[in-house]
């Protein structure tokens, strides 16, 4: 189903997933604003997405958990792209730890860039898409760890965060569904991420990858292309009766017992 060129914001759109959700609305042809703390990153993505065939592209540098970061990058992609219509609130960042030892100033952080990054980018997108009365659809990225413990322990403030967004989620599909906004959640599975190996020494990364290759009932992890694609479809009008729900791609992992037997 073809659509006009609307204007899409994407957090942490500078790298992973993010990055590959601009490039495949790039390609179908809609205005893309790149939002990432590492503001290079986002001004490279921006680049690559006008040569990919968005309408238009904008880096911006954005700290999602800084409010007048978020309402100042929001209001420049507007100026320069019109309102959102869509949007991927998607920064995130990993810090692990078990619970008695993890300084609390690393629970905050993370909380701060993953649950309250997303209410930022949802609040001010929100009232860009409330303004201009032509609906919308939100997508954020949740985690297998809203639903379930990570085998490997350590994951606590993480998953607390992810299961904040699925929590939020759910809450702000029922407030705006009559004002025609969707909002949706994405989980991916283990993907092919800087992020992936954030808490990984990079001499264990192949280890870790075989294993994790071996117990994902898929067999491999996923490019960042795969979960990108499922967010692509969240932000167009196929989806149009999908709201307040979680779109798994991970490969089968929360369909699996942990136990083998
Ligand atoms: N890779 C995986 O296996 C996986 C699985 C489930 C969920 N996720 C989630 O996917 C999302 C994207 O991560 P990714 O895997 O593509 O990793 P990534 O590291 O490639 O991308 C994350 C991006 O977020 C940006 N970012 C970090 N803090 C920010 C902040 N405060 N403000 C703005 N931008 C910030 C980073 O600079 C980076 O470009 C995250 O929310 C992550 O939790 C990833």
């Amino acid at each position: 189903m073809a659509q006009e060129p609307r204007t899409i914001v994407i957090t942490g759109g500078g790298s992973g997933i993010g990055r590959a959700v601009a490039m495949q609305c790039a390609a179908r042809g809609d205005r893309v604003a790149v939002l990432d703390i590492a503001g290079d990153t986002a001004v490279e993505a921006a680049a690559a997405a006008r040569a990919a065939g968005a309408a238009a592209a904008i880096g911006l540098a954005c700290d999602v958990s800084r409010e007048e970061s978020v309402a100042g990058a929001l209001s420049e992609s507007e100026r320069v792209l019109g309102p959102a219509w869509g949007v991927f609130a998607n920064a995130g960042m990993d810090a692990g730890g078990f619970a008695h030892e993890l300084p609390f100033e690393t629970w905050k952080r993370v909380l701060e860039v993953n649950l309250t990054g997303v209410y930022l980018t949802c609040k001010y997108a929100l009232q860009q898409c409330l303004k201009a009365s032509r609906g919308g659809s939100i997508v954020c990225t949740s985690s297998p760890g809203a639903f379930v413990s990570f085998a490997a322990g350590a994951a606590g403030a993480y998953s607390a965060s992810k299961g904040g967004i699925s929590a939020l989620v759910r809450c702000l599909a029922v407030d705006y569904a009559r004002h025609g906004i969707r909002v949706n959640a994405v989980v991916p599975g283990a993907t092919e991420t800087r992020l992936m190996w954030a808490n990984v020494a990079p001499e264990e990364i192949p280890r870790m990858r075989r294993q994790i290759s071996a117990e994902v009932p898929i067999g491999r992890l996923a490019s960042p292309d795969e979960p990108a694609r499922a967010v692509v479809w969240l932000l167009s009008d196929e989806s149009s009766y999908v709201t307040g729900s979680h779109l798994v791609c991970d490969g089968g992992i929360l369909a699996k017992a942990c136990i083998s037997v």
